[in-house]
């Protein structure tokens, strides 16, 4: 079969704003888009840039809008696409050139929920274990990948550059609910800040984006109800 693709393009060096182009790519209804994105690099325009690594829905490097949704390029299957694909780059994030986004306003508010495992107490001869009930508690907000699908597919993020985002609430869950942490109050003050959970208003558009399937609304109002009681 061939898919009609419209891409909207930007390169910042030579374009005064972003335009559609449009590509007639012969396809299989399996392959992925990032195969038809592939090709079109390949075999129609080198210049094309987009992000991609492992291609296997694991390192999360590919997320792009794909008929309208934030999706992984490597994971949407033309046959659930039909012939006419479009494809942009993450909203609510600088374009650096076509489907390439700059990550790091990203990465800069993951880090401020201090995302890394803090406890000073004397290691034990082993390792810090956990009982299956403890690290279930956590096992929905491990599965993150990091891909800000979901960040950069809530409105409230494109509206207010200082929320932290969905993304690093759920880092932020990771962490505050793992049993062998000791800096749970110290991120929850954090969270209680203007920047934080109670920006979030359970639009579930992060839920609905999720490629990891992760609980991200239910995440977020387990983290409020945290802040109240630590403050109880
Ligand atoms: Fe991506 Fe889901 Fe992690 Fe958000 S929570 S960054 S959508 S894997
Ligand atoms: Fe790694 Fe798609 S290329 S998640």
């Amino acid at each position: 079969m061939k898919v009609h693709v419209r891409i909207k393009r930007f390169n910042p060096e030579k374009d005064r704003r972003p335009y559609w182009a449009d590509y007639e790519v012969p396809t299989d209804p399996f392959d992925r888009v990032l195969d038809v994105l592939h090709y079109i690099k390949w075999n129609l325009d080198g210049t094309l840039a987009l992000r991609r690594s492992c291609a296997h829905g694991i390192c999360g490097s590919d997320a792009m809008l794909i008929n309208g949704r934030n999706r992984l390029a490597c994971k949407v299957l033309v046959k659930d696409l039909g012939d006419r694909i479009t494809v942009e780059p993450l909203r609510g994030l600088p374009v650096i050139k076509d489907l390439v986004v700059d990550m790091e306003p990203f990465f800069a508010k993951y880090r401020q929920v201090m995302p890394w495992l803090v406890n000073d107490e004397p290691p034990p001869a082993r390792e810090r274990l956990q009982s299956p009930e403890e690290r279930a508690r956590i096992d929905d907000t491990t599965k993150c990948i990091l891909c800000a699908v979901c960040t950069t597919a809530c409105p409230i993020f494109w509206g207010n550059g200082e929320f932290l985002g969905p993304a690093a609430l759920v880092a932020a869950h990771r962490f505050i609910f793992d049993s062998r942490d000791r800096a749970a109050a110290e991120r929850l003050a954090i969270l209680a800040e203007r920047s934080g959970a109670f920006k979030c208003r359970t639009v579930f558009n992060c839920t609905d984006a999720c490629p990891q399937g992760i609980e991200i609304t239910k995440a977020i109002q387990e983290l409020k109800r945290a802040i109240v009681l630590s403050r109880a």
